[in-house]
């Protein structure tokens, strides 16, 4: 009888995952290591990076390797990428996850706030993909997977950050555009837009988190690993017609 949830296994799998010492980053290498993948854990701080390559191979008994690498420097960029060539030879699985937000109203944002917040969630998210995808369209094969939000689909209030909802509105279209060009040629190019979900970024001490539980429909925020089951399956075959999509995990929130 066919196996429909063999399609989900990661086993044998390379995945590369981009601020994986952060919050949604970090449950993403746990995710992916127990359907199967070895890891690759890039973070701004090494230790970081090193914090959840301890926790995949204690808990799932998969190679991890930790690498430091600001994604929104090509030369860090470019590093990472022949890191993966020399240790792993393949690489089957982008998460380009790493991203910042800051609040500041439209009339006062600097050019080196904008600069910062495209720099990284933007520029960053496509530096990474390109990375990735050169590697996996030499394989003819590859999931990639940008982590957008519903910033990129409605302005969140009360917060101001126009920088950010631009970053992930263009986040978007990027997926889009890579889908389009690399879908024919085996490598799939699929966003995520979460909600707000409990990580540094968005938690009980930040001073709108009651407005964001009322505006909210599930009246809750979410946690990292809500986002687990959707991650595990644009990383693997069970979603090998799925391209140029973006999933909004937001319990409801931007439906109303
Ligand atoms: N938490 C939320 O509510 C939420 C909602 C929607 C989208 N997102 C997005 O999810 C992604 C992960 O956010 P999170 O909530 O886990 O935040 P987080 O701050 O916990 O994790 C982000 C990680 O990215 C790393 N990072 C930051 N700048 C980097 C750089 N230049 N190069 C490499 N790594 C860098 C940080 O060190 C950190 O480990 C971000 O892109 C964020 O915009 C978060």
């Amino acid at each position: 009888m066919e196996s429909f949830m063999n399609g989900f296994s990661l086993e044998g799998k390379i995945a590369m995952v981009s601020g994986g010492g952060g919050g949604i980053g970090s449950t993403a290498c746990l995710a992916f290591a127990e359907a199967g993948a070895d890891i690759v854990i890039t973070d701004l701080t090494i230790e970081q990076a090193e914090a959840t390559a301890e926790k995949v191979w204690s808990s799932y008994g998969k190679k991890a390797l930790a690498i430091k690498c600001d994604v929104s420097k090509p030369a860090d960029v470019d590093r990472l990428g022949e890191e993966i060539r020399k240790n792993c030879k393949r690489l089957d699985v982008a998460f380009n996850n790493a991203g910042i937000a800051f609040e500041a109203n439209a009339e006062d944002v600097t050019l080196e706030q904008w600069n910062r917040c495209i720099g990284i969630n933007l520029t960053g998210v496509f530096l990474t993909a390109q990375m990735a995808g050169r590697i996996m369209l030499e394989q003819k094969s590859g999931s990639i997977i940008n982590t957008a939000s519903m910033s990129g689909h409605v302005v969140n209030v009360p917060q101001k950050h126009c920088m950010y909802n631009a970053s992930k509105a263009g986040v978007i279209q990027l997926t889009k555009s890579l889908a389009v060009e690399w879908g024919p040629r085996g490598v799939r190019v699929n966003s995520i837009s979460p909600g707000y979900i409990n990580t540094v970024l968005s938690n009980s001490s930040n001073p709108w988190y009651n407005e964001w539980l009322q505006n909210s429909v599930m009246k809750r925020i979410g946690e990292t690993s809500e986002l687990a089951g959707v991650l595990i399956y644009l990383a693997s075959d069970a979603s090998s017609f799925t391209n140029g999509a973006d999933i909004v995990i937001d319990g409801g929130y931007t439906i109303r």
